[in-house]
């Protein structure tokens, strides 16, 4: 029977870098993947082939709005969506081979099959029939996640699609109706309403992008209107009726009343992801599970059964890769001894439409419901020097900090490119750093960053530039 340090049962971005890290610490590793290809949900499915559909068709709007004033002239840009869909598969699979060679150059053993808990210690192994079982001293449990579904909508992955589906639809729909204003539902609606698709988006709150900063969720939806979007907010959809040609779908307020019928040649529905546990056996291993689903750990990332860990999305937390990817790093150092960490205090979010949309640390509703004394300063692209001369310039970046020690709480962004601008905040909290330390480190001039310079500057009301 084959026998190692730990096994990895998952290789998304948690799973994979945690074999990596406990590699480079001296185990003998085994990664377990029922997926025909490495990587998980974010490589094949998620973060990767929506940013290569984000960059395209934001080269293909460009092209055919932004050229021209910038004195480019082109011929009106022509949509071979095969070719969209080759070029993102193009980086998909140059990923996946990423990981394939990071496998091997660590001498970590990949099982392509089922992995199931026999308990602490035994995985068994299955595919096409067959299974073995192999012992380790530790297990990490980095299964991810799934979509959810909404009751009585059945998703085909045609008509009615996940996110995955919405990754590789054959022809640009007319009109695409998305259930939920999250990160989903506001980057693929952009990519297809860039290719040439009406997106009216229902969500059930009144607002999009719950958790993210309130000032900011007004500009990102004020900008997505004017960018052709169609909210529905505080309503639900109910049923689609796909008996016809075109999809019905009832939409009902979210506090009741009166529903409506709208039209749609595909719905997506974007309502958020549960943690993926099946076929793990972990009922029978013994492994307790939280009400929510999610493989419940203490704060060293063990289960309930000694020897077995679980991160990423199927724990509690942010359903995002980096965070998933600093707890496989975190956990690989406890079971070899040192002290792993995650500071959850400063785990960025990203939004990777136009403009991005950034986010570090605490927004200004949690800060309030905290009843903690804050100042706030702001900046606008519209003041600074780049954005002015390449004219792009929506958005703003908010800095939040402590009304007495003027540490940083919280920073958050919209603007292009906004993404990138962000770490700047995350290692100055990570440090605890000050508005003022901010304010005073030298910024390169013309950057967009000067932006987030200014808007510490404006925490001490002495931003220049405005
Ligand atoms: P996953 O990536 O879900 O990987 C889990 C792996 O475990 C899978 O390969 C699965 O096949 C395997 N597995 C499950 N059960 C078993 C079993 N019993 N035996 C063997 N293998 C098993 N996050 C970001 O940070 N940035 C983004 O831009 C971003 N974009 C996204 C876009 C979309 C459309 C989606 C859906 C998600 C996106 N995410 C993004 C979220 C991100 O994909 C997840 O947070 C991340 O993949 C979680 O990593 P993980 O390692 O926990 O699990
Ligand atoms: P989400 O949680 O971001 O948003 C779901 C939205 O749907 C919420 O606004 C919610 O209020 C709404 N909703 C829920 N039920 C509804 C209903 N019945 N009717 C109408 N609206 C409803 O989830 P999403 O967008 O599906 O993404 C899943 C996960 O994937 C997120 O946790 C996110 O972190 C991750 N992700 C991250 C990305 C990034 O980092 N750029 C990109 C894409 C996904």
């Amino acid at each position: 029977m084959a026998s190692y340090d730990l096994v990895v049962i998952g290789t998304g971005p948690g799973g994979y870098v945690c074999a990596v890290r406990a590699a480079q610490l001296g185990m003998k590793v085994a990664v377990v993947e029922k997926n025909a290809t490495l990587g998980g949900t974010c490589l094949n499915v998620g973060c990767m082939p929506s940013k290569a559909l984000l960059h395209a068709s934001e080269m293909f709007e460009e092209a055919g709005h932004s050229f021209a004033k910038m004195g480019v002239s082109v011929s009106a840009p022509k949509l071979e969506l095969p070719a969209m869909m080759n070029f993102k598969q193009q980086g998909i699979d140059g990923n996946v081979k990423g990981v394939e060679f990071l496998m091997k150059k660590n001498k970590i053993d990949v099982l392509k099959g089922t992995g199931k808990i026999l308990g602490a210690g035994k995985v068994e192994v299955s595919a096409d029939g067959k299974s073995q079982t192999i012992e380790t001293k530790s297990i990490v449990i980095a299964t991810g996640s799934d979509i959810a579904r909404l009751k009585g909508i059945e998703i085909d992955e045609k008509r009615i699609v996940s996110s995955t589906g919405a990754l590789s639809l054959d022809k640009v729909p007319g009109k695409l109706l998305i259930v939920g204003a999250g990160v989903i539902g506001l980057e693929l609606g952009s990519v297809w309403k860039r290719l040439g698709a009406e997106v009216v988006v229902v969500e059930f709150l009144d607002r999009i992008l719950p958790g993210m900063d309130g000032e900011i969720a007004k500009q990102f939806q004020r900008i997505l209107e004017k960018q052709g979007f169609a909210f529905k907010l505080g309503a639900k959809v109910t049923a689609v009726d796909t008996s016809g040609k075109t999809l019905k779908a009832t939409i009902e307020p979210a506090a009741g009343g009166a529903a409506e019928t709208l039209e749609a040649d595909v719905v997506l529905v974007a309502i958020g992801r549960v943690p993926y546990t099946d076929g793990l056996g972990l009922k029978e291993a013994g492994v307790a599970l939280d009400p929510r689903g999610r493989v419940q750990i203490d704060p060293h990332f063990a289960t309930s059964v000694k020897g077995v860990y679980a991160i990423g999305d199927v724990v509690a937390g942010p359903m995002l890769a980096h965070k998933a990817e600093d707890e496989g790093v975190a956990v690989a150092e406890i079971i070899a001894g040192q002290a792993g960490h995650v500071n959850y205090d400063v785990i960025p979010g990203v939004v990777y439409t136009t403009p991005e949309v950034s986010s570090v640390g605490k927004t200004e509703e949690e800060l309030k419901q905290a009843g903690v004394a804050y100042t706030v300063g702001k900046f606008p692209f519209t003041a600074n020097g780049r954005s002015k001369v390449n004219q792009t310039t929506d958005g703003f970046v908010k800095i939040l900090a402590d009304a007495k020690t003027d540490r940083v709480l919280g920073v958050h962004i919209i603007g292009r490119e906004a993404g990138e601008m962000i770490h700047e905040a995350c290692v100055l909290m990570e440090f605890g750093g000050s508005a003022e330390d901010l304010a005073r480190t030298c910024h390169a001039h013309p950057t967009r960053s000067e932006a987030v310079k200014e808007a510490a500057l404006a925490v001490g009301k002495r931003a220049i530039h405005m």
